[in-house]
């Protein structure tokens, strides 16, 4: 971590930081871990976190639950908090499917999946995020109606996200312009598009 991302760590974390540890299955309160009851939005792999901030700033009546397993954007996200003074935000630090198991069925406005690792070889797809299983926990977490938004400038692994999501029971495709909170251009987003990579974005409403 840099001298900036060291100094929010060691400010921010205690207040701002969870730590997932794998095979914990205690449940997760989200009133209590924001300190208020209001819609929650969980962002799987944020990166440096900027769009995280962004949106989060943006959108002050909704609460961003941040997973990452980076340490250097765990602490860019929490330098971005305190430097934007954002109350809305949290940053949890492990696996986020570890993560998930421990918040409840139905608790979640929205979960953002931007740009995540696309695993092109076929040996690796099992490691890719998106698959059947974790599609139908993330589903279970979101109250009806509630958004699960996926980006991805890899138009193969756009594709089997497509056929993944379209195949999970309780989840319904939104058209391209049906999603109320505009997304922030991501970092791997604009590596993607200036490598010449088509952008698709994909939204599903749990029914
Ligand atoms: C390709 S990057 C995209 C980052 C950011 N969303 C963006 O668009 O710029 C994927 C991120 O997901 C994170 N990641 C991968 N597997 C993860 C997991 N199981 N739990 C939490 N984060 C994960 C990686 O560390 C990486 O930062």
């Amino acid at each position: 971590m840099s001298a900036r991302h060291a100094d929010a760590h060691a400010e921010l974390w205690p207040t701002f930081g969870l730590t997932v540890v794998d095979g914990d299955r205690s449940r997760i309160d989200l009133t209590e871990l924001f300190g208020r009851s209001a819609p929650v939005v969980l962002e799987i792999g944020f990166g440096m976190g900027d769009a995280t901030a962004a949106m989060a700033a943006a959108d002050p009546d909704r609460d961003f639950l941040g997973v990452e397993v980076h340490t250097p954007g765990i602490g860019n996200l929490l330098a971005l908090v305190g430097e934007q003074h954002l109350t809305n935000v949290r940053v949890a630090h492990g696996d986020a499917m570890e993560l998930v198991h421990r918040i409840d069925e139905q608790s979640l406005d929205a979960v953002h999946v931007f740009f995540p690792d696309p695993w092109p070889k076929a040996r690796h797809h099992k490691r890719r995020l998106i698959q059947p299983s974790n599609v139908a926990l993330l589903r279970d977490r979101l109250r009806p109606g509630g958004v699960l938004h996926c980006a991805t400038d890899w138009p193969h692994y756009a594709e089997s996200m497509a056929e993944t999501l379209d195949a999970t029971p309780g989840l319904r495709r939104l058209p391209a312009t049906a999603e109320p909170h505009a997304r922030p251009t991501t970092k791997f987003e604009k590596r993607g598009a200036d490598a010449g990579r088509p952008i698709s974005d994909l939204r599903y409403a749990r029914t």
